[in-house]
């Protein structure tokens, strides 16, 4: 069947204002009655959160890069198959918090698998379900680490070091300049407000 909705994922490093800029596009869509799905990776199955609490849990010291990377794959085809293709092929808007370049930018660039790898065992993962438009909250690391420090308990990816964090935004950087068509870089760094007005424009543009 062929997709009609968009498929709109959000991207950014930890602290960067995606689950802040995600509630107020839940309001905005609501306002103008436009059916959309919100989920989250990893999880938002019921066997991604399953897998989501593997890849999370701060016990699992043991964990290789390469199960860490399959890991999210799995769980990223479980929400394709079950939540996001299906919803596009009703027409709808699906919005994911984290997809595909989080993979490339974390397991790529992060633990230093590489692009090539992490594109190849996603491409087996998701098909050709690519996004339509990707957000990335550009904010260095060090400002999102300073927003998250009074916040819940820091999950295993979280808990990594600030030269981790680096790589990661490095590779969110060399995504974006190499996909300038479907990666919209957003300034992360502005008051809640100003960011939502970028993203609002993004989202009306693309209707
Ligand atoms: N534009 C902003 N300026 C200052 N603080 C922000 C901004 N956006 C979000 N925050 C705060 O930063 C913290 C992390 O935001 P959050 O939306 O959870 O980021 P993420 O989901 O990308 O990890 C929260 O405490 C949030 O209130
Ligand atoms: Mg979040």
């Amino acid at each position: 069947m062929k997709k009609t909705g968009k498929f709109i994922t959000i991207e950014g490093t930890d602290g960067s204002g995606k689950s802040t800029q995600i509630e107020l596009l839940k309001d905005y869509f609501n306002e103008i009655n436009k059916e959309a799905v919100f989920v989250r990776e990893p999880g938002s199955t019921e066997i991604g959160e399953k897998i989501r609490s593997l890849i999370l849990d701060t016990k699992n010291t043991a964990m290789t890069d390469e199960t860490e990377a399959l890991l999210y794959a799995a769980c990223r085809i479980q929400l394709v198959k079950e939540v996001i293709l299906p919803s596009l092929e009703e027409g709808k808007i699906v919005v994911c918090d984290r997809y595909v370049d989080s993979s490339i930018a974390y397991q790529g660039f992060g633990r230093g698998l590489g692009q090539e790898k992490i594109e190849s065992i996603n491409s087996f993962a998701i098909e050709k379900c690519m996004p339509d438009i990707t957000l990335f909250f550009n904010l260095p690391p060090e400002k999102g680490i300073l927003r998250k420090n009074n916040q819940k308990k820091l999950d295993r990816i979280e808990l990594e070091g600030l030269s981790f964090h680096n790589k990661v935004y490095n590779g969110y950087l060399s995504l974006a300049a190499s996909n300038k068509d479907r990666i919209k870089s957003i300034d992360a760094s502005l008051p809640v407000e100003q960011v939502f007005l970028d993203v609002k424009n993004i989202i009306d543009a693309m209707r």
